[in-house]
Formats: structure tokens, C-alpha cells, sequence
């Protein structure tokens, strides 16, 4: 329902404003939110550019704030900003840096809120739930700070989380998105190639997740885009990574070690196999479906031909399990 949604929209962007001015002016969200960004070396225009805010540590600050406002609870609790309750209805988010969550056209869809402590008990981030206009899936945190730049240089780099788009922007790089956190969808990669084809995946430096994270790269191979990875240095995440370079040395460490993903995945799967024949035939079948994902028939050939080099296979056997996955065209 239109004037629903529209509602939720209104309340949304009232909530990024209020947690935006409580960051920049009040006493508490100068003490603690402000002073943490600060640590975490983001500039006064970075949090502009961002919209970055902090919600206070109060029961009911902003639900307060906006009822006092004339905004309906109604649309307060379908937005997930306030958890409803019968005598006093609270702020989902407390105590917390937010980070608002835009689409590509700049309305406000929802939030990320950060802890500040390193209770490693507490969710680090707490996020706004699905709802009327927040679909987890279709958004990709940046888009709307970055849909100019990606178009312009025709690539978009993809990292996991807030901070490392932000940190990223601050470096001078501004054709970056995350999927934060999730694993990325279909919805999520249209949005990206409505902009351009060639998108370049950023992997957080903890070896732990690359293997099941490279799985769904597959998705982005499926709508014929050109793939590149690359990784950082183990325990570093692109934004920990960019904080500590040059914007010279940045980029020359992104030109130096995104690799094409084929061809990572293809080298990635040796290691993993090493001299082990049934391991081996597994990852090559592994493999060979990821090439099967590709829509252009000569770019699949190509890639056989690099797979057969790098996984020492014949191009025939490759050539085989390929025609069984991709019935048509082959
Ligand atoms: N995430 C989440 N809920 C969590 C942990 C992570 O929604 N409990 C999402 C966030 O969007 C986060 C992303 O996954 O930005 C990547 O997670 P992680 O690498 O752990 O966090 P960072 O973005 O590196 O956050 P920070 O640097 O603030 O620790
Ligand atoms: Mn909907
Ligand atoms: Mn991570
Ligand atoms: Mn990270
Ligand atoms: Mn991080």
C-alpha cells in the first residue's frame, strides 16, 4: 500500500536526521558516538556524506522524539524504529552508532546499529528488520553515494561491511557497495549491473569464510558479468586495510591483486586438493560448474582452456563435464 509505505519513508528519514543531530549535538552523542567515529578516523565530511548518527542510551529517546513530532506509532513499530509494548513502547536501537541504509535513489529503507563496547556477547551490529519498504536482499549499503562513480569507471567494488564502503569513500574511492554480511542475492546483483558489468568482490582477510563465501560468486558469473576477487592480508578488511594506506598505494594494491575469478578459484582449488586424485576430481567438477554459469559460450571456452593449464586436466574431460551442465549450445 502506497500512502503506507509512503508514511514509513517519512519516519524513516525523520529517524536519520534525529540520530544525525543527536551525534553532532547533543551531549551524549558528541561524548560517545561522535568520539568513536573519531577513533575510528572518519573526517566530519565522511559522517556527512554518510548521514552516520547515534541513537541515545534512553528507553524511548527517539520514539519520544518522533511521537512529540506527530509521527504515528503505527509506522514507528511497522518500520522497526520502536519495539511495541503495552505500557511504554522502547528504541529497537540504543546506544548506538547508525548507520542509515539507502536506496539507489536516496530514500532511507532502514538501519545498521553498531555497539560500542566489545561485549562479545551483544550482536556487534543490529539491523532493522524486513518490512513493507526493507528487503534485506534488494538493497546494497552505498549504492546511493556510489551509482555515479561506478557507472563512470564502469566497476564496483563489493565488501562486506559498512565501515569498509565508508572508509573506502574516505580514501577516494567511491565506486564500492557491501552486502553486509548476507549472502548476496540476485536482486542485489541487478542493482549493480543496471551500472556496469564488471564488479570486483573485496574478501575481509579471515581464510575461515573464503571458501563458502566464493560459492556465491557464481550468482554474479549467472548474469554474464566479468568477476574479479581479491583479498586482503589476514586480519585485515578493507576498511582497517585502507585506513593504514595511501590512496597511491591503495590502488596500486587493488590493480595488483584482483585476479580474475576463474582463474583464483581454479588456483584456490589446487592448493585445497594438493596431490589427493579424489579431493581433485571434485573440485574440478567443482569448478567446471562455476564455468558452466557463464552465458557467452566463447568466454566458457576460454576458461576451460585456463583450467585445463592450471588444474593439469586435459581440455576433453573438462569439455565433457561442461556439455553435461550446460545441455544447450555446447
Ligand atoms: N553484520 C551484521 N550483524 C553482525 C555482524 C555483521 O549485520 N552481528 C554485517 C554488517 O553489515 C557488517 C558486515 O556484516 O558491516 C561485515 O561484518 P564484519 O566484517 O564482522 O564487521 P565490520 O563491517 O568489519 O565491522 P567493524 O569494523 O565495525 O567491526
Ligand atoms: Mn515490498
Ligand atoms: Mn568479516
Ligand atoms: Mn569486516
Ligand atoms: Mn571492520
Amino acid at each position: 500500500n502506497t500512502d503506507v509505505r509512503e508514511s514509513m519513508y517519512l519516519v524513516s528519514e525523520f529517524a536519520k536526521t534525529y540520530f544525525h543531530d543527536t551525534l553532532l549535538n547533543s551531549e551524549e552523542g558528541k561524548a560517545i558516538g561522535y568520539s568513536y567515529f573519531k577513533e575510528r578516523g572518519f573526517t566530519n565530511e565522511t559522517i556527512k556524506k554518510f548521514e552516520l548518527g547515534y541513537s541515545p542510551e534512553a528507553w524511548d529517546a527517539f520514539t519520544k522524539e518522533a511521537l512529540g513530532k506527530g509521527y504515528k506509532l503505527e509506522f514507528l513499530e511497522s518500520t522497526g524504529l520502536t519495539i511495541p509494548r503495552d505500557d511504554r513502547p522502547f528504541d529497537r536501537f540504543k546506544s548506538r552508532v547508525m548507520f542509515p541504509i539507502q536506496s539507489m535513489s536516496g530514500r532511507v529503507l532502514g538501519f545498521g546499529g553498531r555497539i560500542l563496547t566489545n561485549d562479545k556477547k551483544a550482536a556487534k551490529y543490529l539491523n532493522s528488520p524486513e518490512s513493507e519498504i526493507y528487503h534485506k536482499s534488494k538493497v546494497l549499503y552505498g549504492i546511493f553515494q556510489a551509482k555515479q562513480s561506478i557507472a563512470k569507471l564502469n566497476n564496483c567494488y563489493l565488501v562486506e561491511g559498512y565501515t569498509d564502503v565508508i572508509q573506502f569513500n574516505q580514501s577516494g574511492i567511491e565506486n564500492v557497495v557491501a552486502s553486509s554480511g548476507t549472502a548476496l542475492t540476485p536482486d542485489q546483483i541487478r542493482l549493480v549491473n543496471r551500472l556496469t558489468k564488471n564488479i570486483t568482490v573485496l574478501f575481509d582477510g579471515d581464510a575461515a569464510g573464503l571458501r563458502a563465501s566464493i560459492r556465491g560468486i557464481d550468482l554474479i558469473l549467472e548474469e554474464g558479468m566479468n568477476v574479479k576477487v581479491c583479498t586482503f592480508p589476514d586480519g585485515e578488511d578493507p576498511d582497517s586495510f585502507a585506513k593504514k594506506t595511501s590512496y597511491d598505494d591503495l590502488v596500486l594494491y587493488l590493480e595488483n591483486n584482483a585476479k580474475d575469478f576463474i582463474q583464483f578459484k581454479a588456483s584456490l582449488l589446487m592448493n585445497e586438493a594438493k596431490n589427493d586424485p579424489i579431493k581433485k576430481a571434485d573440485l574440478i567438477r567443482d569448478m567446471v560448474v562455476s564455468i558452466s554459469k557463464i552465458p557467452d559460450r566463447i568466454q566458457r571456452e576460454i576458461y576451460i582452456q585456463e583450467c585445463s593449464r592450471i588444474m593439469d586436466i586435459s581440455e576433453q574431460v573438462l569439455v565433457s563435464t561442461l556439455a553435461q551442465l550446460v545441455q544447450k549450445d555446447v
